[in-house]
């Protein structure tokens, strides 16, 4: 057994002539492993989320294939696995309820294996925080292949974008200005290939994350699912983690605060969705780099977005990746970027981007001409948000970004549907809609509910977005001035839990500002009244909402904050 490095950890399965070197090397042969297979090659761990319940991730087991053969070609010995997939339009009550799970399921799977190093095979909205999250509690070598997005919507002529021509669409069958037989006819236009939402929503945010973090190699966010360059840097990462591996590149090495820094300014400058922020949150909890929510608004709302993509602008990821991609993008801003900051290939940010071209300015524009101003996720604070909310101001409306109005309160989703087109609601479009209960504990797991559908009375006068808050998260697809996140949430006793119909919000963003125009006398004899919600009775929703933290805390379980390391665990037999 020629190469058996000691410090790598499959050596504790497959490097020992003993009772237990011959279980793991004898069941793992099975599969047609020659025994010099185990000879102290890097094992490879693949994280895959295929799954037919995940339909974005419908093509892992190809791209599978492809990091395969990429880790066989260094010298590599490739295994893959599966992981909990999340599929964002299937799951119930919301995926999101299960990305602290899936992170388990990752961050377990890898430590209790023989495995040295990891490609995580992320597409779906979900399974890129998931993954990103376990791997990190490990934190050995990893890098990151995304799924890519689908080809653009086709729909008489025109492009439509996943998710935000839904939205869209829906309101104008509300509004009367589409049929519903156009509407269903959209359906097949939409989703038309393999692949992710290719509007810049949460999957194609955290893609561009991913890559803007320095946890792929260049390039890998915005090439299309069907395209072969996806398959290509499939097999390029298949074989660099070898290298990673060789060189003891490890997650805490390129995970840095700088490198969250720079996520931050990528997705100001991509027009990104507010998911990242509590994604992002969640990542930097679990490798030790101590970010907080104000980081956002600091070091990246006075940055203007670039990227000409809905829900923010008109195109689409596919025109996207034709453009540049993230590395033009990064190259407009890398003088606002960490250059030094270490990325997957070994080279540092400034080097994989120094000479990334740009073949469309309509898509991509340059600083001096953005496609918005001022356009970063913006934190607000104010006595209905003491621990803050979120605002994505390039996907609101400047007219309402200042804005005084009374209070239409929703108790829960249900209320709101029940209530939201009664001809007898008392609302119009100066009225501020306030959606509680939709946190991570009200929920439970904070659903992207907060981007409420505007009353039909309201739409029939033409009138497209209203001033919108919850403790709900967004759609990344989604758009309007919707304040989200609201901190903390209703159903951990939070100021939103006490608003009532007809209570003055004021919204300010400019100056931050987010208030309840209700003496703090009265709000404490509310909160005197106030009757927390019933916890789940059992199973990991129980456990969730035992143990989650707020939203402005990256909505991660306490005990996962943190790393524990990929020490051997003890011997099974
Ligand atoms: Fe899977 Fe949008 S639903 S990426
Ligand atoms: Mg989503």
């Amino acid at each position: 057994m020629s190469n058996q490095n000691p410090k790598r950890r499959s050596t504790a399965w497959f490097g020992h002539q003993d009772r237990d070197g011959f279980v793991h090397r004898s069941w793992t042969a099975k599969a047609g492993h020659p025994q010099d297979e185990f000879d102290g090659r890097p094992v490879i761990g693949i994280c895959n989320t295929w799954s037919e319940l995940t339909p974005c991730n419908s093509h892992f087991r190809e791209l599978a294939e492809f990091v395969k053969r990429g880790v066989l070609e260094a010298g590599g010995f490739p295994l893959e696995f599966p992981v909990m997939s999340l599929g964002e339009t299937q799951l119930r009550p919301t995926a999101m309820l299960f990305r602290n799970l899936a992170s388990m399921d990752v961050e377990e799977s890898i430590r209790g294996n023989p495995i040295d190093g990891v490609v995580l095979l992320m597409g779906c909205d979900k399974t890129t925080p998931s993954l990103m999250m376990g791997a990190a509690s490990c934190g050995l070598p990893t890098i990151g292949v995304s799924g890519g997005p689908m080809l653009n919507g086709k729909f008489r002529g025109k492009d439509i974008g996943s998710g935000t021509g839904v939205w869209q669409m829906s309101e104008m069958v509300r509004a009367g200005t589409m049929t519903q037989a156009e509407f269903t006819e959209a359906e097949a236009c939409m989703n038309r290939s393999a692949g992710t939402c290719m509007t810049m929503g949460t999957a194609s945010t955290m893609a561009s994350m991913v890559e803007a973090l320095g946890m792929s190699l260049p390039g890998n966010a915005a090439i299309p699912a069907p395209d072969t360059r996806r398959n290509r840097i499939a097999q390029l990462s298949g074989r660099r983690i070898v290298e990673m591996v060789k060189e003891n590149l490890t997650m805490d090495r390129i995970l840095t605060r700088e490198a969250f820094e720079n996520a931050i300014r990528v997705n100001a400058a991509i027009g990104g969705s507010t998911n990242a922020v509590v994604h992002l949150l969640a990542i930097a909890g679990r490798i030790g780099v101590d970010l907080k929510l104000e980081d956002f608004d600091r070091i990246g709302s006075h940055l203007p977005c670039l990227v000409n993509l809905q829900p923010s602008g008109e195109f689409l990821m596919e025109d996207f990746f034709y453009a540049g991609g993230v590395p033009a993008v990064m190259r407009e801003i890398q003088h606002l970027l960490h250059g030094d900051a270490l990325t997957v290939n070994g080279r540092t940010i400034a080097e994989n981007i120094a000479d990334a071209p740009c073949y469309n300015r309509d898509v991509i524009m340059p600083l001096e001409q953005p496609f918005k101003d001022k356009a970063g996720i913006a934190i607000l604070k104010g006595n209905l948000a003491p621990n803050g909310a979120v605002i994505k101001p390039s996907a609101a409306s400047p007219h309402l970004l200042k804005h005084r109005g009374r209070a239409v309160v929703f108790e829960n989703i249900e209320h709101f549907r029940e209530r939201v087109d009664d001809p007898a609601l008392d609302v119009d479009e100066n009225c501020v809609m306030v959606l509680k209960n939709c946190g991570p504990r009200g929920y439970p797991g904070m659903a992207e509910v907060g981007n409420m559908p505007l009353p039909r009375k309201v739409l029939q006068k033409g009138i497209t977005d209203m001033v919108r808050i919850s403790d709900a998260r967004m759609s990344g697809t989604a758009y309007g001035t919707v304040v989200l996140h609201t901190s903390p949430e209703a159903a951990a006793g939070g100021p939103l839990a006490l608003v009532r119909d007809g209570d003055m919000i004021e919204l300010d963003v400019e100056t931050r500002r987010l208030n309840l125009e209700v003496s703090d006398e009265e709000l404490q004899r509310r909160k005197a009244e106030w009757v927390p919600p019933p916890k789940p009775e059992r199973g990991y929703a129980r456990l969730y909402c035992d143990h989650v933290l707020g939203a402005d805390l990256g909505a991660d379980l306490d005990f996962l904050v943190g790393s524990s390391g990929a020490p051997v665990p003890r011997e099974s037999h």
